[in-house]
């Protein structure tokens, strides 16, 4: 077998996996009425159980955490249900899966809120991202409404409530969405973040909105079942913190102490959310610089191929790795790689929205996709 290590089992928690080739969360954007996930969705995730573990894609905890247009969520019943029936997809199939929750705080529009004013966020500093109205269409980005103090203590609570959820529809765990600039990454970097109250200025007081849910969601499933993820160094909307290498090493200071299921780093600037082909050459590595300071499970995501996969589980510089585009393209990621065969190429036009094409009819094994 060329990749070895690959392929030896790892515990995350509460469970095993068979390798250590895990399916990083994708927005796709395919979620059904009501944002609910379909059988279309079902039929997604079965496709790819073959992963040591499927992250699923960012999931909002509340209609005020939505922000992309038929992206799914986990506060309604028919939501849960239909993650019921993708959870039983993937289980009958063998698989394991864990779902990301999450909130958008900024990067969402007024269109999505409940009440039709503008999103929520630590403090009114607009992302530089394009913003998308609930229906789609291309907007120019709001400046946010900076949250009052007591309207954090209930957002707090919704990720608790989504972390439930999560169990009550069959998933194995959650993953924090802590990176990529949503909400809980809006409040620990200070280029974001302006408060003056106890959810800002520090390091200890910009971490306690992440760290809150975190005891939140542990007293509600259990650290066994919790995993995080972070971007430190990212960039991604316009994110950026005055000295983002204390910031993190205090992030995963303070993770470390709570035998969490894994911490989730996402490498590297330009292609921390998929936009770039390959790392920056000046980005710094963060499963290297942040495993010392983290004993329990690490994954590292970000621009792998399988050999630079295998090299730095080789090199114990993480413990698996996720990959997120070569599995849009490549359902049986893991029996490619086992046998060295030739991976398809993915069509970035159908990442986001839409129905089968370029989301469940990628071939499972041998001829090259064409996007065609
Ligand atoms: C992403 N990424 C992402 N990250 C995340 O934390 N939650 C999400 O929902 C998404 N959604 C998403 C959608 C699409 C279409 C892409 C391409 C990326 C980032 C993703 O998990 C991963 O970190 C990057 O794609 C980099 O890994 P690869 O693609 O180089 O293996």
């Amino acid at each position: 077998m060329p990749y070895p290590s690959l392929f030896e089992p790892l515990r995350l928690g509460s469970i095993t996996l068979p390798n250590r080739i895990i399916m990083a969360p994708l927005t796709r954007m395919r979620a059904g009425d009501g944002n609910a996930p379909t059988a279309l969705n079902a039929e997604y995730y079965a496709q790819r159980a073959t992963a040591g573990l499927i992250i699923a894609e960012g999931t909002a905890v509340s209609q005020q955490g939505q922000g992309y247009p038929n992206a799914p969520g986990i506060y309604t019943q028919a939501q849960v249900d239909g993650w019921k029936a993708v959870t039983d997809a993937v289980h009958s199939k063998g698989g394991r899966i864990f779902l990301q929750i999450a909130h958008n705080g900024r990067n969402s529009h007024s269109s999505f809120m409940p009440d039709g004013t503008a999103p929520v966020a630590p403090s009114a500093i607009p992302p530089t991202l394009p913003g998308f109205t609930s229906d789609g269409r291309q907007v120019p980005i709001e400046t946010p409404r900076p949250l009052r103090l007591e309207e954090i203590a209930p957002i707090v609570a919704s990720f608790v409530l989504a972390s439930r959820k999560a169990i009550q529809a069959g998933f194995d765990g959650v993953e924090l969405q802590a990176s990529n600039s949503h909400l809980i990454d809006q409040f620990l970097e200070d280029g974001s973040n302006t408060r003056s109250d106890t959810y800002g200025g520090s390091i200890v007081n910009r971490m306690r909105f992440l760290l809150e849910i975190t005891e939140g969601v542990t007293a509600a499933i259990g650290s066994e079942r919790l995993g995080v993820r972070l971007s430190p160094f990212g960039q991604y909307g316009g994110i950026c913190d005055s000295n983002p290498m204390r910031l993190f090493l205090s992030i995963v200071e303070e993770l470390n102490k709570r035998t969490l299921a894994y911490l989730h780093l996402i490498e590297g600037r330009g292609s921390e959310i998929g936009l770039g082909d390959a790392l920056h050459e000046d980005a710094l590595n963060n499963a290297k610089i942040f495993r010392p300071h983290f004993e329990g499970p690490l994954i590292s995501a970000a621009a792998y191929t399988s050999s630079s996969a295998s090299d730095t589980v080789r090199a114990e510089t993480a413990d698996a790795i996720a990959f997120g585009r070569l599995f849009i393209s490549n359902p049986d990621l893991v029996k490619r790689i086992a046998a060295d065969r030739p991976l398809s190429p993915y069509d970035r036009s159908t990442f986001y929205g839409g129905q089968e094409k370029g989301y469940t009819d990628y071939p499972p094994s041998g001829s090259r996709y064409d996007p065609r």
